[in-house]
């Protein structure tokens, strides 16, 4: 085992569960000890599972390996990622917990639960500390993984909300088409059009960020009173979320100030060393035209958010526009840096 610490991937076959498969291979604390999916491919090598959408071919050590049903009397690793279909993980994760893994997860499913943490590790570590309360409740806990463009537009804003506060904001989404998991959206639904309709996005990216900024208090999380008016759309790109936000902010700024205020901001991880930690998580551009998906996601492994159009805007105080890899730092890589995080503190 080299002394990494096994894991498991749940939902292993699927889009987002490829992608822990990819940033796993060679992960310095982890390893991928188990992979599972759905009766359909349980019992099939990887390699033949998963139909693999990635570039390159699925690492040998798990491509090997067979596919497992989603059980946790199965699976023997206590630290298990989770990449399944919602409507599985209401009830998969909640028994994985229940026999004492630690489950982080993609899924929406457990983000409201009062006890689960809803964590993006630049911004509320300190939440992870309802694991502990999980701990004894349970035996083992459920840590969650913000909405892909939650965590894109939450990371955006951090650097103002640090320095300003936030009063309210507008978003438009466009996002890409492996948001939507694999097969995905219909080709003749999506090639020369735009979807203005992703089932629960708005919702999630209106009330999300309400936890995720929110205050620990004992053994809940206060929500913050943070206004959001979020419309979403599916584009054909492939990865990539793109965001236009104007931002009205709690205190007067100048464009300087707020150009200062994301060039400034480094990460607050910096001093542990977490292997997928990028030191800029906020990357300001002020090149002509940027960020677009297909040449700025791929910034820091995918793991950075990059902001760019700064502007005065007429009717908040602030406009711009963040681009952020939906199924890196927005789902897959976002998890794995939660349960760094958490190993650095203890808790794994
Ligand atoms: N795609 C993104 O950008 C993104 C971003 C953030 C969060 N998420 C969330 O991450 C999760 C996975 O999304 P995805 O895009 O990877 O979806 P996906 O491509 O449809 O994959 C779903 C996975 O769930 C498994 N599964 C389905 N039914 C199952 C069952 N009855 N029992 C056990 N496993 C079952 C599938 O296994 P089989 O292959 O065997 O069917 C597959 O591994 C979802 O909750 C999604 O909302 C996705």
């Amino acid at each position: 085992m080299n002394g990494r610490i096994p894991v498991a991937v749940l939902g292993a076959t699927g889009a987002v569960g490829q992608r822990f498969v990819q940033l796993l291979a060679g992960h310095p604390w982890f390893q991928v000890v188990a992979a599972t999916g759905s009766e359909r491919s349980a019992g099939k090598r990887y390699r033949e599972a998963a139909r693999w959408i990635l570039p390159g071919s699925p690492p040998d050590d798990v491509a090997s390996l067979e596919v497992l049903p989603t059980r946790p009397e199965v699976v023997e690793a206590r630290v298990v990622f989770s990449a399944l279909d919602a409507a599985v993980a209401d009830e998969a994760e909640l028994a994985f917990r229940e026999a004492g893994k630690i489950v982080v997860s993609n899924a929406k499913s457990h983000r409201w639960d009062p006890d689960v943490p809803l964590v993006i590790p630049e911004i509320n570590p300190e939440h992870l500390e309802l694991v502990r309360l999980q701990l004894r409740r349970y035996g083992g806990a459920i840590v969650t993984n913000p909405n892909c463009t939650t965590i894109g537009l939450c990371l955006a804003l951090e650097p103002l909300r640090r320095r300003f506060g936030l009063k309210r904001l507008l978003v438009t989404s466009l996002q890409a088409l492996s948001g939507a998991g694999y097969p995905g959206v219909p080709s003749l639904d999506v090639l020369d059009n735009v979807l203005p309709e992703i089932s629960g996005e708005e919702e999630k990216v209106e009330n999300e960020p309400k936890k995720i900024f929110g205050q620990l208090r004992g053994e809940t999380i206060e929500l913050v009173d943070l206004p959001i008016s979020a419309q979403c759309n599916r584009v054909a790109s492939r990865d990539g979320h793109l965001l236009s936000v104007s931002v009205e902010l709690s205190n007067e700024a100048t464009l300087q100030a707020v150009r200062e205020a994301f060039r400034q901001f480094k990460s607050p991880l910096a001093e542990l060393g977490l292997p997928s930690a990028p030191i800029e998580p906020v990357v300001l551009t002020e090149e002509f035209a940027r960020p677009q998906p297909l040449l700025d996601r791929d910034l820091a492994g995918g793991m950075a958010v990059t902001v760019g159009r700064l502007k005065p805007c007429a009717v908040l105080h602030f406009r711009f526009v963040a681009l952020v890899h939906n199924t890196i730092r927005g789902a897959a890589g976002g998890t794995i840096l939660i349960a760094e995080l958490l190993r650095a503190r203890g808790l794994i």
